[in-house]
């Protein structure tokens, strides 16, 4: 189960997915996605999607944030917050579900937008008998 979290602090984490969003680098899909993720820290890292001309290559915002958080150290994702600018909320894609697995397998993952829509799930529930470190034996 993933641990608690405080209301204010999952208010802070949707404060900082949606200005995320703002740096968005969307020019293809004009798709813009603000990621936040509470890291083991206590620590907030933010994200944003970032396309590129040869598609493939469009990295998501759920997965920018994670990767700012691990190479800034950190090893455990303890809530992830996703913003669209829409009217419905954006659940993160299965690549991301799979990133988010690899540090926050219980995660608390919320999805806001601009009219009271939201999402709120763990990620074991999203990614149910989900593929991770344990399946290689390995110990993080
Ligand atoms: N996108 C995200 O940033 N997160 C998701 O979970 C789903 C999709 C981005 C990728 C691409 O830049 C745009 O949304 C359209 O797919």
């Amino acid at each position: 189960m993933p641990a608690k979290i405080p209301a204010p602090l999952c208010r802070k984490l949707e404060k900082a997915a949606r200005a995320a969003a703002k740096a968005s680098y969307s020019p293809y899909s004009k798709f813009r996605v603000g990621a936040a993720v509470l890291a083991g820290s206590g620590k907030i890292y933010s994200g944003t999607n970032i396309e590129n001309a040869s598609y493939g290559l469009c990295n998501c915002a759920e997965r920018t944030a994670i990767f700012t958080a691990a190479a800034a150290g950190e090893r455990i994702v303890q809530a992830v917050a996703v913003y669209t600018p829409t009217q419905t909320a954006t659940a993160p894609c299965g690549a991301c579900r799979q990133v988010i697995n690899e540090f926050g397998p219980t995660a608390l993952v919320i999805s806001v937008c601009n009219s009271a829509a939201r999402l709120e799930s763990t990620l074991d529930r999203l990614l149910p008998s989900a593929f991770g470190p344990k399946a290689l034996r390995v110990r993080r």
